[in-house]
């Protein structure tokens, strides 16, 4: 089969597709057809720095998520040809991901889907949608009446944060630090100019829960702006700060507000099941900015590095 593998740092131009055995099947674990992925920032980070961490297997096809049709369900109850999702567990770092025309999976991260959508709808889903959904409704308990906060929205994860929480009737702020990305963000109620200090400006609009996607660079001054009650989520790294140090929980979170993090590693057949509802329940199509075919993999890479596309990017088998 067809698969990217990398055994050390590789900038997008020198990720090229390489000829390998398709894995063999073992108790435990299923052999998935890949028909689609989305790539991400963390796969990102993988090529260009995280490769050399002793625990990532060398070479690894990279790849945290992928959706697909099932090949071979060795003894896991699934069929031959159903419909998956799959993400995360240790794919694309402790074993083989989704950059391949075949990946063997662990049965425990292997998640039927019953959907009409597109692939390329389905690929914009597992783990951009899964991670929103936590984020959102496991940690932010968030609410109808809730004002929300989206700081970073630009993303994919910002994107699907806003069509949720607009779905679920929230009023919803976001922020971007480049003002020419203001009209990417109008399903937003409102948009702001994230200058780094934005506390001042935030403790004017009552926010009550906040989706930290910048992280921990700007996550203190998003607990200063927020609502006494008020939860933050901080669930991004996309200021490049991935520790807050020095952290002082006493001084640094303000009285009566609640700090959490999402870490998107534990999927659930429950929490997909309610995702693909909601989205069916909505009429709410996977919001996805650019698709690619899997033999122009290199060139979507290309176009993550480069910052050439807003929102998801998803790899399809099918020529576009
Ligand atoms: N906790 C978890 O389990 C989990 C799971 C998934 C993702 N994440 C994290 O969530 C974040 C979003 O992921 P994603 O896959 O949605 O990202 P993505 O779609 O790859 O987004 C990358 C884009 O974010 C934009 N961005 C917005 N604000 C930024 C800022 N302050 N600094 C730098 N870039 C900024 C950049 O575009 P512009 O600069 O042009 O706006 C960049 O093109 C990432 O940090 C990712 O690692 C965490």
């Amino acid at each position: 089969m067809k698969a990217v593998l990398i055994d050390k740092v590789t900038p997008a131009q020198d990720a090229v597709m390489s000829e390998v055995q398709i894995p063999a099947v073992r108790p435990g674990w299923i052999l998935v057809k890949v028909m689609g992925f989305g790539l991400n920032h963390s796969e990102q980070i993988l090529r260009l720095s995280e490769i050399n961490a002793p625990y990532i297997k060398k070479p690894v096809v990279p790849g945290i998520e992928c959706v697909g049709i099932v090949e071979d369900p060795s003894d896991s109850g699934l069929r031959k040809g159903q419909k998956v999702i799959s993400l995360m567990g240790g794919m694309g770092r402790s074993f083989n991901g989704s950059y391949a025309e075949y990946a063997l999976l662990p049965e425990t991260h292997v998640f039927p889907v019953e959907t009409e959508m597109s692939w390329a709808e389905l690929a914009a889903v597992p783990e951009t949608y899964f991670t929103a959904w936590g984020s959102l409704f496991e940690c932010l308990d968030l609410k109808p009446e809730d004002t929300f906060l989206i700081r970073g929205a630009t993303c994919a994860l910002g994107y699907a944060s806003i069509q949720i929480a607009k779905a679920l009737g929230c009023r919803v702020i976001a922020t971007t630090h480049k003002e020419s990305k203001f009209d990417l963000l109008k399903e937003a109620d409102e948009v702001l100019l994230d200058t780094g200090d934005l506390a001042e400006t935030l403790k004017t609009k009552g926010i009550t829960k906040a989706l930290e996607l910048v992280g921990p660079k700007t996550v203190k001054d998003t607990m200063l702006g927020i609502q006494r009650g008020g939860i933050v989520c901080s669930t991004g790294i996309l200021g490049n700060v991935y520790v807050l140090n020095g952290f002082d929980p006493i001084k640094d979170i303000p009285n009566g507000v609640y700090l959490t993090g999402f870490f998107s590693n534990y999927p659930t057949q429950e929490v997909i099941t309610e995702i693909m509802d909601f989205l069916n329940v909505h009429h709410l199509s996977p919001c996805h900015g650019a698709e690619y075919s899997f033999d122009n993999i290199r060139q979507a890479l290309m176009d993550m590095d480069g910052h050439k596309v807003n929102g998801k990017i998803v790899v399809i088998k099918e020529e576009v």
